[in-house]
């Protein structure tokens, strides 16, 4: 099938007559990557007598998802009957499928079949089911779904959100949220930025003070509301648990040497010494460091990183790495200074090696690879080579807004993975619109509109050599003006769905005219489910 074709077809339908333009790819975002349509209208119609039938030894988790999906959209409910070869709701763990999330899902005159080889994949194609009869909501409603055969995998493997609880603390249930609408746009990392200036946000056993002093704004202040809290280990279990039966893996990060003031309230002396006695404000970002040249810090983080790896299965840490004021902090410092001079370099960002050299042996003896934000020796065009040499088996991150075809020519050249959070496409605090929300931020507000968020090709439009050590994509949710998770979702969607589809779906499959018209039903899909998200009104076409 020619999805571009599909893709005219639709839109022809949709600007003619909108009702009769809702069909089985209506909601699907992100577009799959194989789809053959039955040309012949066939359907397969649920009714009482419906069976789930499954080969799968624990599958408590999808059969309820499938019963829940199957009930809300066809007020049915079928049970497992592994006896039932027709009239069925075919859940297989098929060995033979080799890739990770790859699916199939057929619809034929016997029944639904989702075949897939772990739990998680299985999970993905439910949630094409679930947008396959949101989409056809008339043949959804007479309970029919329409024959079609869909094969389909990820362009890339990493399709993250990242969320900052650091700046305003969520609540379990509110992460619960979150991933619960993420996962529906086949998202399979959450990024937590759980420390900053504004607070500690992990319970790390061995250094209580971090979560004792530096979880709160207000020294003594409550453990609850926006400003205040952090996750205990068992909560953060719960988390990863919930977020792993969604096909969701959640990767911490420990943002360092900079964004540092929660350690540094709670353990001053680990910051350059001629800064000890200064007030560590909570409430905003500030210049502050960990002193490169303090024995201590490693140490402390020594501990940090074991509890970390220990707690959270994900093989990668986020170590920040952005940001770092170096001018303000390892200049002025003697001690930072007798260590370059013990080194040998001539400028004080050349701290930044022995600094990661070390915290990268405690993440290696604990089996894990870290993540950092690539920065560069410029923080605006033109700029010519990395910050310092990141060490060999780092993934670096595009972030900064206009570098990312430079951060794309240095990871390639000194062989690094790399991640693509490009601000221009993906920072998803910048307002939506001109005007828009949030009330401020700290970038002179740029604007992310959901057309320019659609517009990220995560290869930019290289030869495939050029573009092959790139692994996936990143939204990101800075949350320095994102008080509480309603805000946090209005930013998020729709926006996300478009770095959902550029993150799985390959460019052929991907067209914006086709996009606007998927996105309406998924919208209205999230408002039903209670979920704030912004009507991007701009985008409908003469609208007066
Ligand atoms: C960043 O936005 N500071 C990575
Ligand atoms: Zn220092």
């Amino acid at each position: 099938m020619n999805i571009k074709v599909l893709f005219v077809t639709a839109a022809l339908f949709a600007t003619a007559i909108v009702s009769t333009a809702q069909d089985n790819t209506s909601a699907l975002i992100p577009m799959p990557n194989h789809i053959v349509k039955s040309n012949k209208g066939e359907v397969f119609t649920l009714n009482t007598r419906t069976s789930i039938k499954t080969n799968l030894p624990d599958s408590a988790f999808v059969i309820s998802e499938l019963k829940r999906i199957i009930a809300r959209h066809m007020q049915l409910s079928p049970q497992i009957d592994n006896s039932a070869r027709k009239n069925i709701i075919e859940i297989i763990k098929d060995s033979c499928i080799k890739e990770e999330e790859h699916y199939t899902l057929s619809v034929d005159k016997k029944g639904i079949h989702i075949k897939a080889n772990s739990e998680g994949t299985i999970f993905l194609a439910l949630q094409t089911l679930d947008q396959i009869l949101i989409g056809d909501i008339h043949n959804t409603a007479l309970h029919k779904v329409e024959h079609v055969f869909i094969d389909d995998k990820p362009r890339y493997a990493h399709r993250a959100i990242m969320i900052d609880p650091a700046r305003h603390f969520l609540p379990v249930s509110d992460v619960k949220f979150f991933i619960d609408q993420m996962a529906r746009f086949k998202f399979n990392k959450l990024q937590i930025h759980l420390t900053d200036d504004q607070g500690w946000r992990i319970e790390i056993k061995s250094h209580p003070k971090l979560t004792e002093i530096g979880a709160s704004r207000v020294p003594n202040g409550s453990n609850q509301g926006p400003d205040n809290g952090y996750y205990t280990q068992e909560q953060m279990r719960e988390i990863i648990e919930y977020a792993d039966k969604r096909n969701v893996e959640i990767i911490p990060e420990i943002d360092i040497p900079g964004h540092s003031v929660a350690i540094l309230a709670a353990y001053p002396h680990l910051g350059c010494e001629f800064r000890h006695n200064e007030t560590k404000n909570l409430g905003k970002t500030t210049n502050m460091m960990l002193c490169a040249a303090c024995d201590e810090v490693y140490s402390v983080y020594d501990d940090i990183i074991r509890e970390i790896a220990t707690l959270f299965p994900s093989e990668y840490i986020h170590l920040g790495g952005d940001e770092a004021a170096i001018k303000e902090n390892w200049a002025k410092c003697d001690k930072c200074h007798n260590m370059m001079e013990r080194n040998g370099y001539t400028s004080p960002s050349q701290l930044m090696i022995p600094f990661f050299n070390n915290i990268l042996s405690s993440v290696r003896t604990n089996g894990k690879k870290a993540i950092l934000w690539c920065e560069l020796d410029n923080i605006w065009p033109p700029a010519n080579e990395y910050l310092f040499p990141y060490p060999e088996d780092v993934t670096l991150v595009t972030w900064r807004n206009a570098l990312t075809p430079k951060c794309i020519e240095l990871t390639r050249k000194h062989k690094h993975q790399l991640l693509m959070a490009p601000g221009e496409h993906t920072y998803l605090d910048y307002p939506q619109y001109p005007g828009d929300l949030p009330e401020f931020n700290n970038w002179g507000m740029p604007v992310t509109t959901l057309e320019q968020a659609y517009r990220l090709d995560p290869g930019y439009g290289l030869p495939k050599e050029e573009q092959s050590h790139i692994n996936g994509v990143m939204a990101t949710l800075w949350a320095e003006a994102i008080k509480d998770i309603n805000r946090l979702t209005y930013m998020t969607y729709p926006r996300a769905m478009a770095i959902a589809e550029a993150g799985w779906s390959q460019m052929e499959q991907r067209d914006w005219e086709n996009f606007r018209l998927r996105l309406f039903p998924c919208i209205y899909e999230l408002i039903k489910s209670g979920v704030s998200v912004r009507v991007p009104f701009e985008i409908v076409e003469n609208r007066h």
